[in-house]
């Protein structure tokens, strides 16, 4: 039997890393869903069941329950909802490696059984990584979903006495590797710092940067699953843990990359500002008018043009527009019109939103291309069509070293012949700051949610 469970294991592990292969690409990245899932489902019940854990019946009730939850949780939660939704399943693993550590632990104290020293050092590990992974998570969603604050929160002597509790930790930490059976009541002090840290770590971190925070505490959620691992001797739990936790922190750097961000500025509360707001007083200090068209002009300008982009930002997923998007090069294309789509690597809210979204429509996977594919291409486009994206095409990001995002990389859509943007107000995005973009020359606001104003000008350019 034991063989059995060892190689349903390793198909397990084999499935979660081919499936997080398959994830790379928007093509195969449903079936590598699928696998990832298939892996996951082999992995439970074998461990339920090997370890004598539970009955058939109680895992049967316990698939229907859980496949309940989590199929409610994902019809439920819109798209735009996904980041406090990943967060909170996060909190959730990191708490559970805590309490199977902490359970380990205790187990072995009871028995009066033999503690390895390797083993007492990843319980430690994980119990520390878990419970801060736990509350920081809980404290990420909370952000996300305005219950908590989502202002960067600062106070005196706030790192020193974050400094301060993590060495308090690590040196409790040591005393219980040394002598775990001795030192039961310092690991439950280990338990409380740690709670409290991942608040107090947490905490200061700006709502607009929470998605980033995310994604680092998805990595110490796979540490901690990793270490939980090798506390149960699980070769299965430390290779899904590792691949968490590497993919957490590559995709942290991809974010801090897309944004010219560096991962400190972000913990240590770079941005004040918390996903967008109300409109920008002014810019540059001085009032300026923006010019605007209404459907028909709009469909106008798109009958004469020869070279389209449309560059889709968080505005496109809130309205959930990426079918009148869709709908809006299929005509333009039976015009005759090239039509490509510009991807930011950090427009919307999560890394490949925008992606996930233009698939979900339809949208061929050619025609979209990355920032480096397309951005000096934009001397030679007639229109650049900006549908509910902001920052990621704000020219502030190239010469006002005052602004928060100088330095990020933005797609070059001033530089086309005629910009037309789309959003509902000339109000700010993400980063809180205002944009020139919307003031140029060549720009043209057209003013409407996404998803009505895009399906308008469909049938504008359809009675043409
Ligand atoms: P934003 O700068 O956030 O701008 C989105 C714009 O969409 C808003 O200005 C808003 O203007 C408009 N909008 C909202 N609802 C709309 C609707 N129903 N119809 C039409 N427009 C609507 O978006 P972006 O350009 O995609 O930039 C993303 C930002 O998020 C960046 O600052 C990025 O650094 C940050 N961020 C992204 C990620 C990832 S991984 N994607 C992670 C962390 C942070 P109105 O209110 O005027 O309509």
């Amino acid at each position: 039997m034991q063989i059995v469970s060892y190689l349903i294991y390793l198909l397990a592990s084999g499935l979660f890393i081919f499936g997080i292969k398959r994830l790379a690409s928007p093509k195969t990245a449903r079936q590598g869903n699928a696998l990832s899932v298939t892996g996951m489902f082999l992995a439970v019940v074998i461990t339920l069941f090997d370890q004598r854990v539970l009955t058939f019946e109680f895992i049967i009730v316990g698939l229907v329950v859980g496949a309940l939850i989590g199929s409610v949780m994902a019809l439920k939660v819109p798209m735009t909802g996904m980041p406090q939704m990943v967060g909170l399943l996060n909190g959730f693993g990191g708490g559970a490696s805590a309490l199977v550590a902490f359970a380990e632990y205790y187990y072995i104290v009871e028995h009066h059984a033999v503690f390895q020293e390797s083993t007492s050092i990843t319980m430690v590990l994980s119990v520390l990584i878990g419970a801060v992974t736990f509350t920081g998570s809980l404290i990420a969603f909370g952000k996300l979903q305005g219950i908590v604050t989502g202002k960067v929160v600062k106070y005196p002597l706030q790192n020193p006495v974050n400094v301060l509790l993590m060495l308090a930790v690590v040196v409790a930490g040591v005393f219980v590797v040394i002598d775990p059976v001795g030192n039961f009541d310092l690991l439950v002090g280990i338990v409380a710092v740690s709670l409290v840290l991942g608040v107090l770590l947490v905490l200061p971190i700006g709502g607009a940067d929470m998605p980033v925070a995310i994604s680092l505490l998805n990595s110490y959620s796979g540490i901690a699953a990793s270490m939980t691992g090798f506390v149960l001797s699980n070769n299965m739990l430390i290779i899904a843990g590792a691949l968490v936790g590497a993919s957490g922190i590559i995709l942290t750097i991809i974010m801090c990359k897309g944004m010219n961000r560096s991962l400190m500025n972000v913990v240590l509360g770079g941005w004040e500002s918390a996903g967008g707001g109300g409109p920008a007083a002014s810019v540059d200090g001085q009032q300026k008018t923006a010019k605007s068209v209404d459907a028909e002009e709009a469909a106008m300008l798109f009958e004469s043009a020869q070279n389209v982009v449309i560059v889709p930002g968080y505005g496109m997923a809130v309205a959930q527009a990426q079918h009148a998007v869709r709908d809006l090069a299929n005509i333009l294309e039976e015009k005759g019109i090239n039509v490509r789509f510009a991807i930011h690597p950090v427009a919307g809210r999560m890394p490949g939103h925008m992606n996930v979204l233009l698939a979900e429509a339809q949208v061929s996977y050619d025609k979209l291309f990355a920032l480096e594919d397309i951005n000096d291409d934009f001397n030679n486009v007639d229109i650049a069509f900006i549908v509910g994206a902001n920052d990621v095409v704000n020219p502030a990001a190239r010469h006002d070293k005052n602004s928060p995002i100088f330095g990020m990389p933005i797609l070059n859509v001033d530089y086309a012949k005629t910009v037309i943007i789309n959003k509902r107000s000339l109000n700010v995005g993400y980063a809180g700051i205002g944009n020139d973009l919307f003031y140029q020359d060549n720009s043209l606001m057209y003013f409407g949610d996404a998803k009505s104003a895009i399906s308008k000008l469909v049938n504008e350019i359809k009675e043409l």
